[in-house]
């Protein structure tokens, strides 16, 4: 028995190396982040809130709202905004319309870097799910990992 749970595991290891090791915002996640991310949700951007009080104003400037540290990002992960990084970076094969979120195009220069990174954040968070808080069950919570 031991030897058979043994022999998938490794079949596990094998085949897919990302899934199998933990990935942490501190290191893998930041560094996809800052390459693909942080030219728009960068240190420089505004809080979410202040965002909001002129949105227009900040997307003409280029901007989004700040994003960068573990403690902007989570949040668009678990709580207050729920989902949020799920619904925008989904490639379309989460969401019930099967449209990309419109984040996922900042992914990568093509479809294979786009798809690699989504594998990482995918793999990061644990419960991909693009529930909004309104929705989104306590086992679901209890599935997201995004470590620090
Ligand atoms: C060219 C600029 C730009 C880049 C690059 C960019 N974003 Fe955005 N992002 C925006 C703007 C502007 C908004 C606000 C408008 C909107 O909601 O679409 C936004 C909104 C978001 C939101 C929604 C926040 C909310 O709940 O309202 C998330 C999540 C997000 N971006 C994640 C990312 C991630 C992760 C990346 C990197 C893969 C990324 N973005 C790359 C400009 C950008």
């Amino acid at each position: 028995m031991k030897k058979v749970f043994a022999a998938a595991a490794l079949a596990a290891l094998s085949t897919s190396p990302v899934q199998a090791e933990e990935l942490f915002w501190n290191g893998t996640i930041k560094q996809v982040f800052e390459k693909q991310c942080s030219s728009c949700h960068g240190s420089g951007a505004p809080e979410y809130a202040a965002f909001k009080k002129d949105r227009e104003g900040w997307i003409s400037k280029g901007a989004g709202m700040r994003m960068d540290t573990y403690s902007h990002l989570i949040s668009f992960v678990g709580w207050p905004n729920t989902g949020a990084l799920m619904r925008r970076l989904d490639d379309g094969s989460s969401s019930k319309e099967g449209k990309p979120g419109n984040m996922y195009r900042y992914l990568g220069a093509d479809e294979q870097e786009r798809q690699a990174n989504l594998t990482l954040f995918k793999h990061w968070v644990g419960s991909w799910n693009l529930k909004r808080w309104s929705d989104v069950s306590r086992e679901e919570l209890d599935g997201i990992k995004a470590r620090y």
